[in-house]
């Protein structure tokens, strides 16, 4: 794990472990796949600018983010069927975060229930993501249980009243949970490690939903209640004790449409490009959206994070902080636990290298002055 000089080392372990349809689950994105290679690219984009003869001996990553400081701007984002990729799962994800300082994000498509990940990082921040699903009370239900595992952040996901086409998932026939098919049985073969441990592991199931085995996409689309609303934001946040943000955002105007109904916190995101395929880059949406709500909402950013200078351009350009999904699991894949925390490792060292070089005294000295988006 240690050898993995970055992450894109740890997506290539990731491939060489994992079977390739369970891989092509967290790699791939829907249609053609043009929103996640265009959020990946705008990062090349990025053009820092420089000041030499500052003062950078110390360079603080910590920053604060809805009112508590984290030790960088990562947030370990919300992914579902954790324990796919790998048996150690969700708590594995939430202990490394603990430990990293970073808060983790549980998904409503779990496959840990909301106690469990507090038990395995009590120490942790940890935050839950909901689906606002077609039973009401079950939704309300899942909201309680996040209270009661002490998860104070609210992470209401907007961008899939369907499911978005996933290619490489329909290609492999993967079912949730993925079943040994003759299709399987040749990857198997290659991975017996990972299909070991699959088999020997406690049966894969979603914690909070009801969800017969089956395609993501079927399952999606008969849970999730395609029909919510801008009210119905309004009665989570009644409902909601903590703080409420809501991911997804891919509009100024949505933005100041939920800025105005007084949420926490935007998160500029297009899933990872897994659901509608040709949207906006999170990264060149982000300065419109902080210059339309920024005053009133903390923006998150959402898609493409693949090292801490692209967590340092992130926030340059208003990020409070960035949400990750793949980046850590790619190393779930290659490594369990220790793959996570390498990671958060890699992703922290290349964040206080890159705020040195910029010549930038910490994460706040960060502004858009430090950047260009070269055209
Ligand atoms: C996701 N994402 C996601 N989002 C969400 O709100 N609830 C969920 O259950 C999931 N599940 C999920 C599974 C997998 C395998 C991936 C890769 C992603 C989206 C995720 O939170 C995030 O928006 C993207 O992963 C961000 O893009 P990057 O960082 O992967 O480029």
């Amino acid at each position: 794990m240690a050898d993995a000089a970055d992450i894109a080392d740890l997506r290539l372990l990731a491939r060489r472990r994992a079977p390739r349809m369970v891989f092509d689950y967290v790699d791939g994105a829907a249609e053609g796949e043009q929103s996640m290679a265009r959020a990946v690219a705008a990062f090349e984009r990025v053009e820092f600018r420089p000041r030499v003869l500052r003062d950078v001996a110390e360079a603080p990553t910590a920053v604060e983010v809805l009112g508590r400081r984290i030790a960088m701007p990562v947030v370990l984002g919300p992914t579902g069927f954790t324990r796919m990729m790998h048996r150690a799962g969700e708590p594995a994800v939430a202990r490394a975060a603990e430990r990293a300082g970073v808060p983790y994000v549980l998904s409503t498509m779990g496959t840990t229930a909301a106690s469990d990940v507090a038990a395995a990082a009590p120490g942790g921040w940890n935050w839950f993501q909901l689906y606002v699903v077609r039973d009401r009370a079950r939704s309300l239900e899942m909201l309680a249980r996040a209270t009661d595992a002490g998860m104070d952040v609210l992470v209401v996901t907007v961008d899939v009243p369907t499911a978005g086409a996933r290619l490489r998932d329909v290609r492999h026939g993967l079912t949730i949970p993925p079943a040994l098919r003759w299709r399987s049985v040749l990857q198997a073969a290659r991975h017996p490690a990972w299909w070991f441990d699959f088999l020997t592991s406690e049966p894969l199931r979603f914690a909070t939903v009801d969800g017969a085995p089956g395609d993501l996409a079927g399952i999606t689309n008969m849970m999730f209640d395609p029909s919510v609303t801008i009210a119905d934001l309004e009665w989570i946040r009644s409902a909601w004790q903590g703080r409420l943000l809501v991911k997804g955002v891919q509009r100024v105007d949505d933005a100041k449409d939920l800025a105005a109904v007084g949420v926490d916190g935007l998160v500029v995101s297009n899933h990872g490009g897994r659901q509608l395929d040709r949207t906006p880059t999170p990264l060149e949406l982000l300065p419109h959206v902080v210059d339309a709500v920024g005053d009133r909402t903390e923006v998150f950013l959402d898609g493409g994070v693949r090292s801490g200078a692209d967590v340092a351009a992130a926030v340059a350009l208003g990020a409070r902080a960035c949400f990750v999904g793949r980046a850590y699991l790619y190393g779930l894949m290659a490594g369990g636990e220790p793959g996570v925390r390498r990671v958060l490792d890699l992703l922290h060292a290349e964040l206080a290298r890159t705020l040195r070089l910029l010549g930038v005294d910490g994460v706040s000295g960060l502004g858009p002055d430090a950047v260009h988006l070269r055209r």
